[in-house]
């Protein structure tokens, strides 16, 4: 007997949504198909047939036939009507929209076990690194001591033409703009919101703690002082966006800062738009994760394998969160 493909509804076709969609049409074996698309602007050149597409959420949302809902829209307050819909409906969700899941990590966990449906969000940290299922389940049982990383490729990849080819800040901005890296509002890059958005997110899985954006203490490369680079550069040194979770006495340290790095630091060498995730263990000591952080088809990558696990109903374990909450009822 032939076997049914799993049904997917997409919401957005941008880059990550394109990104996404090529790669469930190359991926036969996957077992998946995408039957609609939602997107928002009638007038805009599509690469597909308009039959894909609709303008009205409920065709995807009240379509029973439709097993799984990928968001990928650039809008953080309607990303989230669109998923409490989906969850509420009895669909599973995969997500891109990291600004979306760290304003509302409580009641996504919460909609999780009142619905029995499952939430992934892979692709919203680091892109195409596995920093999530890593992080969720390898480490499941490990206490770790301290996370940083370079988190935001648009940032990044602005710091590396300032600092390799001598371009002004305004200059590296609109080149990361045009290549797709940097996000629909550059502020929520050149201010450190989004990777601090990241380290909420990663806060949960790696130490259990349920932290608000505001708690995370970010400053952006927008203010670094025009000389800055050229200072660390006489230094020997380079400039980058550095985003860090520290466990200090039983209490969580987050931050997003600027840091003049030395060539010895692991952090020195990662370029353009590329991530790198250090992770202490308590066991297994340093470990390193590396790789694009952005871009259609890594980030559509993240998405198809998350689409993956669910088909084998796999969500996070949320080990840590879980652990912390028995023992606060002790
Ligand atoms: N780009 C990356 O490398 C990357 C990496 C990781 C995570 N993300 C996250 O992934 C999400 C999407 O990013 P993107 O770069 O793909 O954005 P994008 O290129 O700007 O595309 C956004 C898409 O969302 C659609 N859209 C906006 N509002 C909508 C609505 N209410 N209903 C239906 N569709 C709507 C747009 O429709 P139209 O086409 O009609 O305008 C467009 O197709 C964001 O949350 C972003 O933070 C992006």
């Amino acid at each position: 007997m032939e076997k049914k493909n799993i049904k997917i509804g997409l919401f957005g076709f941008g880059s990550v949504g394109q990104g996404t969609y090529q790669i469930i049409q190359e991926n036969a074996a996957l077992g998946a198909e995408v039957v609609r698309i939602c997107i928002k602007d009638p007038q805009k050149e599509r690469r597909i047939s308009r039959e894909n597409f609709t303008f009205r959420k409920e065709d995807i949302l009240q379509d029973d036939s439709i097993d799984i809902v990928v968001e990928a829209i650039s809008n953080a307050g309607e990303a989230f009507d669109i998923v409490k819909e989906a969850l509420l409906a009895g669909k599973d969700v995969v997500t891109a929209s990291k600004k979306m899941v760290s304003e509302h990590l409580a009641e996504l966990l919460e909609l999780q076990a009142q619905t029995g449906r499952i939430i992934r969000y892979e692709a919203a940290v680091c892109g195409a690194i596995p920093v999530l299922e890593v992080l969720d389940s390898y480490f499941a049982h490990e206490p770790i001591e301290e996370l940083c990383g370079i988190v935001n490729g648009s940032t990044n990849y602005i710091l590396s033409r300032m600092q390799d080819e001598s371009l002004d800040y305004s200059t590296a901005l609109r080149q990361a703009q045009a290549l797709g890296f940097a996000e629909a509002d550059p502020a929520l890059d050149v201010k450190g919101w989004d990777a601090g958005n990241k380290i909420v997110i990663t806060a949960l899985h790696a130490f259990g703690e349920l932290l608000r954006p505001e708690e995370v203490l970010v400053r952006g490369i927008d203010e670094l002082p025009r000389h800055a680079t050229r200072l660390a550069a006489a230094e020997g040194k380079r400039i980058k966006l550095v985003g860090r979770i520290r466990l200090k006495e039983g209490k969580l340290f987050a931050s997003v800062m600027p840091e003049m790095l030395s060539a010895e630091h692991p952090l020195y060498s990662v370029e353009e738009e590329n991530n790198r995730l250090l992770i202490y263990g308590k066991y297994s000591g340093l470990q390193q994760l590396s790789g694009k952080g952005a871009g259609a088809l890594p980030t559509g990558t993240a998405v198809v394998s998350d689409i993956r696990a669910l088909l084998n109903r796999r969500g996070y374990q949320y080990a840590k969160y879980k652990e912390r909450a028995l023992q606060s009822v002790v």
